[in-house]
């Protein structure tokens, strides 16, 4: 059996996605457990975390388990990537040592490596988590690359709670754009459209114009799950229609990718639709709708005030699913892993 990662839930079936949603209920009413008892893993950040890194320190250590944190460049080595380089520049050591030490320690290693923001066409092949997962003998785990697969499971499972039903099927699923001052990361935005329709959602993607509309590649993820599913999706730019009786409003904000590495040439566009906020007059469109945010979010840019205090805002459930959902995702993965330990390539060429 081939070694199992977490690199996106696309690559995970609906039943195992199903199985990770349950057990993270069951640990949210249990916190304790011995699932990672003399396991450890190692948390390599290459940008910025809040959520992600507490959630993941606490969340194994309340499995029984040890974590580790590493942030290359800072206070570990800068790391090469490329293959055949002539490694005369800042990196000290090459990914494929790094992978293979490091699945020597730890158990599981999970990365965050967001874009560079250069060059889309380098930044989709996502070479960084796969670099990882190619070289490393233990699972892997994405913690936000071009995708952020455990914030789905996260965002599903409040949705869950929310409704109080496993079956999202047929709620209207609205993923708005969002003005903020700096191009971002379509990481998250990509991982909504991924699961929403994966979970059979009327799923309606808002954003100003089709410059703004995601990778191909996600909208055929997209248009692949509502074949399985039975949802649907369907891009609009109209905010009043795309609101109109939906269930769920999810916002993120994100660079447009044809601006990608040019963002002096995308800023004066952007500024042109502040009004994308997520306000009162906006939810008040929707069916007594739930607004959800991955966070962080900077208030009264990309949701007002009104929003994110009222009843309707569950982006803190969501926020605090994180521990949750990565408990069972690790707890699935050393499962496997007492049984498939993949020697890694260093090994097989000796
Ligand atoms: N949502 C999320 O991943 O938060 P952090 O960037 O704080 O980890």
């Amino acid at each position: 059996m081939a070694l199992k990662h977490f690199l996106n839930t696309q690559d995970w079936s609906r039943a195992d996605l199903d199985a990770l949603l349950t057990q993270a209920a069951l640990f949210k009413r249990n916190k304790l457990g011995n699932e990672l008892k003399g396991k450890s893993v190692a948390l390599v950040f290459f940008n910025p975390s809040m959520r992600t890194r507490t959630s993941f320190e606490l969340g194994t250590f309340q499995l029984g388990g040890h974590a580790v944190v590493l942030q290359p460049g800072k206070d570990a080595w800068p790391i090469e990537f490329d293959l055949g380089a002539v490694m005369d520049g800042e990196a000290e050591e090459h990914i494929a040592e790094v992978a293979q030490v490091l699945g020597r320690y730890a158990d599981i290693v999970a990365v965050r490596a967001f874009p560079k923001f250069v060059d889309w066409a380098i930044d989709r092949q996502d070479r960084v988590l796969k670099s990882f997962a190619r070289y490393c003998p233990v699972p892997v785990i994405n913690m936000e690359t071009i995708t952020h697969p455990c914030q789905e499971l996260a965002h599903i499972m409040a949705l869950q709670e929310h409704f109080g039903s496993s079956d999202l099927r047929g709620k209207k699923y609205v993923l708005t754009w969002t003005y903020h001052p700096k191009p971002l990361n379509t990481a998250v935005a990509n991982s909504a459209l991924t699961i929403a329709t994966r979970m059979g959602m009327d799923v309606t993607l808002l954003c100003p114009t089709p410059e703004y509309i995601l990778d191909e590649r996600y909208m055929g993820w997209a248009r692949d799950n509502v074949d399985e599913s039975g949802g649907s999706i369907q891009v609009s730019h109209d905010i009043d229609s795309a609101y109109a009786n939906a269930d769920v409003v999810y916002a993120k904000s994100w660079g447009a990718l044809p601006y990608f590495g040019n963002w002096d040439r995308e800023k004066p566009i952007r500024e042109q639709y502040r009004h994308f906020i997520v306000d009162q007059a906006k939810m008040a469109l929707t069916n007594n709708g739930v607004f959800s945010h991955c966070l962080p979010l900077r208030r009264n840019v990309k949701a007002t005030d009104a929003v994110m205090d009222s009843p309707q805002c569950i982006a803190i459930d969501e926020a605090e699913n994180r521990l949750h959902v990565q408990k069972a995702i690790m707890a699935a993965l050393v499962a496997q892993g007492a049984t498939t330990r993949d020697p890694g390539p260093g090994t097989r060429d000796r």
